[in-house]
């Protein structure tokens, strides 16, 4: 991608209004300094309005009129919702459930990603598209179908039946590794022929872990082979046009360790819940997901609500301000995009009361005022495009964890990315900047590495992790990381293979919290560092070589471990940690200070976040109360910045002063 400002616009859909409301709109655009617009996401039945027969008459008539705006266009290959006439000529495109039920038309999305008639369609229209349009002056992206396994993110179909086969025999080879892998021998579960194989659909009790790890490895792949089929034929047609695809933030279907390496950079759709108390630290998690994805490189947010959804049971309007603060947040946090969805509010369908740029109320609404005086920020942040953010800190996040400790018929139903944010949200609140690794991925740069809950962890990942220690990182590894091996098997012998080297201890036993997820343990305790509540989880821990920091308190485990440290050979050291502790800041600030990893600025108040991206230092705060910080005072919901000089530095900070000062948000038009 290359800019030389930030994009700011959104998804536009001009076949839902006449086109004398296209001028309208081309005007507004401008008055909103929109920079960019993605056409076409859901234009397929207009664009083929029957088979084979293709309508492009309207879209250039559009896209003149963008290009004429000044507005450049991130081109949709149309090919997130197919037409009624498809379904019905091709009912073998419609994707099936784990129980069998066939998913109609008339909504979205409601093809199989393994369906050959799909694939035959829709690469036709997307070189169709990409032949008319590669040239076109106004085409700044190609945006491949649309949040890519979003409503169906399994298919149980026979057709995907047949793909799940031919991609475990790609896996496996024959069924005897097969059946090994899977551990068929208990239960009776040997496969004699690869017709027996069938996906995990509705079955009487637990279903085989391994087969059902492998299904979400699948599904994931499976989407994932929509978005090269599409990717290559773009490629192809214009090469060196970027290419991208909508993820959808930290999403359990889609490994997009995997998916990020087939964009040319990586776009996010993130919808906070303002009735959600962190809202804008689950946001800061995905920002900083998407930034880690793309490898440091910019990334666009490419969908947000400028207010209230329509898709939860209560949809709460975002306060004023708070869009545009979240909006800077990820600019803070490596965007180079500010996109939503929409640009004009439909008049019609199931997302007419969804919110947009432009409302049904018109332009005289606090939501346009907003979405103006937000376009006019980010005209003022062009010295930020391109520049990137050096993290101390990452966190080990692993799809495969995640499917693997979701599972039944585990030692408790925990949540993987409850576990994942609760250390992210405590980094978050001392203000340190953190990346996210995949178990396997390069860890050079850091001088902190989180493991939480990373079940899955092969031997050359143990060893990855391993290597850091004795690199002179300073390792946390939290509780369920090392537990099984990539089949699903225990790692036999204390678990935690080759970081019990590194940790010195080796796991016994798992007593988990009999409460559901986030529970304490019954009489369970911590004492020494991070004293406090055990919650969550418990285990019989056993020390050869390391130092007890904490131990638990009353019940089956008192006086075992909880906490527990050994040092590494160059200087880091590796900690393990038993349970959730209740004070889990106490144990993060012992981490940090060992690590000398340090922040540039004191603490801040609570909500209140402040990051430097290049140039610019941001001060966001995302309550409903003023807060001041280093005498400045930053309104509620309201964002902040200011410049510094070329080089970041580490020590306290100065610059120009904060600006803007508080701004308009909410007074009406001519006021
Ligand atoms: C996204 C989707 C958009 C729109 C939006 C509404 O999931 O990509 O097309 O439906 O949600 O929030």
């Amino acid at each position: 991608m290359t800019t030389d400002r930030i994009w700011y616009g959104g998804d536009y859909n001009p076949e839902q209004w006449p086109s004398d409301v296209w001028d309208e709109d081309v005007r507004l655009m401008q008055r909103a300094g929109v920079t960019v617009a993605t056409v076409g996401v859901f234009s397929w039945a207009k664009l083929e309005p029957r088979d084979g027969y293709f309508a492009f008459d309207w879209l250039d008539d559009v896209l003149g009129r963008l290009h004429a705006g000044g507005i450049g266009v991130d081109l949709a290959t149309a090919t997130a919702s197919p037409p009624p006439w498809l379904t019905t000529a091709h009912p073998d495109v419609l994707p099936v459930t784990a129980d069998g039920v066939t998913l109609s038309v008339g909504s979205r999305q409601q093809y199989s990603p393994s369906s050959a008639t799909y694939r035959r369609y829709a690469d036709r229209l997307v070189r169709a598209i990409a032949e008319r349009y590669r040239d076109h002056p106004a085409l700044v992206a190609w945006h491949v179908n649309n949040e890519l396994a979003c409503h169906v993110p399994y298919d149980h179909s026979d057709e995907s039946a047949k793909a799940f086969r031919t991609w475990l025999q790609d896996r496996y080879g024959d069924l005897d590794t097969l059946n090994e892998a899977w551990g068929t021998s208990f239960w009776s579960q040997a496969y004699s022929d690869w017709q027996e194989v069938v996906p995990p659909r509705a079955a009487p009790t637990f279903l085989n872990p391994t087969q059902l790890l492998d299904w979400d490895r699948f599904s994931s792949d499976a989407w994932l082979g929509v978005l090269r089929a599409e990717a290559a034929i773009l490629r192809e047609v214009s090469p060196g046009v970027p290419v991208t695809t909508n993820f959808m933030g930290l999403y359990k279907p889609s490994d997009y360790w995997a998916w990020a390496r087939e964009v040319d950079f990586v776009s996010d759709d993130h919808y906070v819940d303002p009735a959600e108390p962190d809202a804008h630290v689950r946001a800061a998690l995905t920002r900083d997901l998407m930034r880690s994805l793309g490898a440091g490189k910019p990334w666009i947010l490419m969908e947000q609500a400028t207010s209230a959804v329509n898709w939860r049971p209560q949809n709460a309007v975002v306060p004023a301000g708070w869009h545009r603060t979240l909006s800077l947040q990820a600019v803070a946090r490596g965007a180079d995009g500010v996109m939503q969805f929409q640009w004009r509010q439909s008049r019609a369908g199931a997302e007419k009361f969804h919110s947009a740029m432009v409302p049904h109320a018109g332009t005289d609404t606090r939501v346009f005022r907003e979405t103006v005086e937000l376009g006019a920020d980010l005209a003022d942040l062009a010295d930020v495009v391109g520049t990137t953010l050096t993290a101390d800190v990452a966190i080990v996040l692993d799809w495969d964890s995640w499917w693997a400790i979701e599972q039944q018929a585990t030692p408790a139903q925990l949540d993987y990315a409850a576990i994942v944010r609760r250390w992210y949200t405590v980094l978050w609140r001392r203000g340190v900047l953190v990346d996210f690794v995949s178990p396997s991925g390069d860890l050079g740069g850091y001088r902190v590495v989180v493991a939480p809950a990373v079940q899955v962890l092969p031997a050359a990942a143990q060893q990855n992790l391993a290597s850091f220690v004795d690199d002179g990182g300073e390792l946390v590894v939290g509780y369920q990381t090392g537990i099984l091996d990539e089949r699903l098997r225990a790692v036999l012998d204390g678990y935690l293979g080759a970081l019990q080297r590194v940790l010195g201890v080796h796991v016994e036993e798992f007593a988990p919290a009999a409460a559901p997820a986030g529970g304490t343990l019954p009489a369970f305790r911590i004492d020494g560092l991070a004293g406090g509540e055990a919650t969550e989880w418990g285990e019989v821990v056993r020390v050869h070589d390391a130092e007890v920091l904490s131990t638990f308190a009353g019940g089956f485990l008192d006086g075992l471990p909880a906490i527990t440290r050994r040092p590494g050979a160059a200087g880091g050291s590796a900690w393990y940690v038993a349970t959730a502790p209740s004070d889990l800041d106490t144990l993060v600030k012992a981490v940090l200070e060992h690590a000398a990893v340090s922040v540039p600025w004191p603490p801040l108040p609570e909500g209140t976040e402040r990051v430097r991206r290049g140039p610019v230092e941001f001060l966001l705060n995302h309550t409903a109360r003023a807060v001041t910080v280093d005498g400045v005072t930053v309104d509620p919901f309201n964002a902040m910045v200011r410049r510094h000089g070329s080089s970041p530095s580490t020590s306290a900070p100065t610059g120009s002063p904060w600006s803007p000062k508080p701004h308009s948000c909410g007074s009406p038009e001519g006021a």
